[in-house]
């Protein structure tokens, strides 16, 4: 396990979007893994700009996302279809087959997740998991619960969360209510993972996660302490709740 403190937030996107670059620098044909929200936003700003100036090419990458909400169509602007679209793909050469995100329109969820892990793995796995954190410890949407899935689920939101991420909606009864997440188990199975965290919101779940030497599925971000290749790249203020 490896931890980078940088000062702030956009010291924390530039030196994840450099570790992104660095392996696709290595593997042109890389398989990312990669999660939506506040906190890899800036990671994807500077993946285009990387693009724009002519020094990473995305045309044989493929990608899968971490997690969708179910209930929203993907033309939705609080969907994740759309928030990759709209931060990233659009932006970048990626041939847009190549893209895969967790698909809630269809009828059956429940085959949607089986094949989605049979996918990942037909690509030959994930070469590089991008992951947030929840103030809970969630990881995708992997609550905090006395069991969780090895593969890709349909999960129930934890109430913290609906309440988090009701800051993007019209209302809290807008939020989706379930969601499909890729498992703890796909998760893990990634060749390498970054796990970034920035502000004082997240320094709780940092403190708790480097403090703490159990791994409980009651905090699901302490599953990653049992990866071989686990990078944290955290802010100063993510940091903020660890003693000297
Ligand atoms: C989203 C995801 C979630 C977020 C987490 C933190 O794809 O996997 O686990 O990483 O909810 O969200 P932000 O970054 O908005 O604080």
């Amino acid at each position: 396990m490896k931890l980078i403190i940088k000062k702030n937030y956009e010291e924390m996107c530039a030196e994840a979007a450099k570790t992104i670059k660095e392996q696709l620098d290595h593997k042109k044909d890389t398989t990312l893994g990669l999660a939506t929200g506040s906190t890899p936003e800036g990671v994807y700003k500077e993946l285009i700009k990387y693009y724009k100036n002519g020094e990473i090419d995305f045309s044989q990458v493929r990608t899968f996302n971490l997690d969708e909400y179910i209930g929203l169509s993907k033309e939705n602007i609080n969907s994740f279809n759309y928030f990759m679209n709209d931060k990233l793909f659009d932006h970048i050469n990626i041939d847009k087959k190549n893209i895969h995100i967790p698909n809630c329109d269809g009828k059956n969820i429940e085959e949607f997740c089986r094949n989605y892990d049979k996918m990942i793995e037909d690509s030959g796995g994930i070469d590089l998991q991008i992951v947030g954190v929840g103030q809970n410890g969630h990881i995708a949407f992997n609550e905090p619960a006395n069991q969780l899935s090895f593969g890709t689920t349909i999960v129930e939101l934890a109430e913290n969360t609906i309440e988090i991420n009701s800051r993007f909606f019209d209302s809290i009864e807008d939020v989706p209510k379930k969601a499909i997440t890729m498992g703890m188990g796909t998760i893990m199975q990634a060749e390498k993972i970054i796990w970034i965290a920035n502000g004082k919101g997240k320094s709780k779940v940092v403190e708790k996660f480097l403090s703490e030497k159990t791994i409980t599925t009651e905090f699901p971000v302490s599953i990653l302490k049992l990866h071989k290749d686990l990078t944290i790249i955290v802010d100063e203020q993510a940091c903020s709740s660890l003693g000297r």
